[in-house]
């Protein structure tokens, strides 16, 4: 039985198999209609999520399937002191799959080791976010037809993004990428990722504060929120978020073919007049999510279609 906690649980083999089915599940949807008749998802959220719970009970109705749970810890029994793990056990019992969102870093992984059936990591703490980079390699996979030889730009709260962490450690496997990452110094990329994915691969990367002139070498600019939730100080929070806008005059410096994402939410830091450049690809990006939700419920249930 597979879980997926970590990005790095795929091969780069199983994520292209999960891409190229997904973009079968675009083109045939009716074959897949039915593919999971009579098998359940449970979403267990004791975060806020408006895309990943929402794109993952999406991605099992379309697929035939049925979809339980909750999307307010104050809900459930942890409210009463239930253990992860015991919640983990007890829902295992209910449904074929779960999908678990915790503001603890490793709450997924201990659920694994109880519930009985795969769980799926749909965001833990500020640590990682595996489904969303699969949405987010879908988006590159179509809008740049490849993974190699691109620049890509992280820019803002690289400390608490779980995405970027995500992302980096995926894109770190394939040759001629180069990483620029653009962040005040408060919320630089956590050494972690530094000492354990870059440098040990010779990954060749930039940390700078401007990005006005980082933008125009970039083939990919992904952008992220301020993490309010992870903040302990609102001072430190209200003079950070807004350190970062896009703007239309700030794409005026960049190629024509950048691809601008953004996991979302957004707060401030893309201008909704960037919304109508044909270079904005984050809500391209939440549509691949839910295509490749859908691929890896398969992949994970062992469903053959
Ligand atoms: N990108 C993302 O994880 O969004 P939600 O928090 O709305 O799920």
């Amino acid at each position: 039985m597979r879980n997926l906690i970590d990005i790095m649980d795929l091969s780069e083999a199983e994520l292209q198999s999960l891409i190229e089915m997904a973009e079968d599940i675009i083109q045939n949807p009716t074959r897949y209609a039915q593919a999971c008749h009579g098998k359940k998802l449970a979403t267990l959220f004791f975060e806020p999520s408006t895309r990943t719970r929402l794109s993952f009970e999406a991605a099992m109705l379309e697929l035939g399937g049925s979809v339980i749970g909750f999307s307010d810890a104050a809900n459930s029994s942890s409210s009463k002191g239930e253990s992860v793990a015991d919640t983990a056990r007890v829902v295992g019992c209910y449904a074929d799959i779960i999908a678990m969102r915790h503001p603890k870093e490793g709450a997924p992984l201990v659920a694994a080791r109880t519930a009985g059936v795969p769980v799926i990591n749909a965001g833990d703490g500020g640590h990682s976010h595996p489904t969303q980079t699969l949405a987010d390699l879908l988006t590159i996979w179509r809008e740049k037809g490849g993974f190699e030889n691109l620049t890509i730009g992280f820019c803002g709260d690289l400390k608490f993004g779980r995405t970027v962490h995500s992302l980096t450690a995926a894109m770190s496997r394939y040759a001629g990428v180069h990483f620029v990452f653009i962040s005040p110094e408060e919320l630089c990329i956590p050494e972690y990722v530094k000492s354990e994915t870059l440098d040990p691969r010779g990954i060749p990367y930039e940390e700078v504060r401007d990005l006005e002139r980082a933008i125009a070498g970039l083939d990919i600019l992904y952008m992220t929120r301020v993490q309010k939730e992870r903040f302990f100080n609102e001072a430190d929070y209200i003079r950070l978020k807004d350190t970062y806008i896009l703007t239309p005059e700030k794409l005026k410096s960049a190629r024509a073919d950048l691809c601008v994402m953004h996991p979302l939410p957004r707060v401030n830091e893309i201008s909704v007049e960037v919304d109508d450049d044909p270079r904005a690809c984050y809500f391209k990006q939440v549509m691949n999510g839910k295509y490749m939700r859908m691929a890896l419920i398969l992949k994970l249930l062992e469903v053959a279609v």
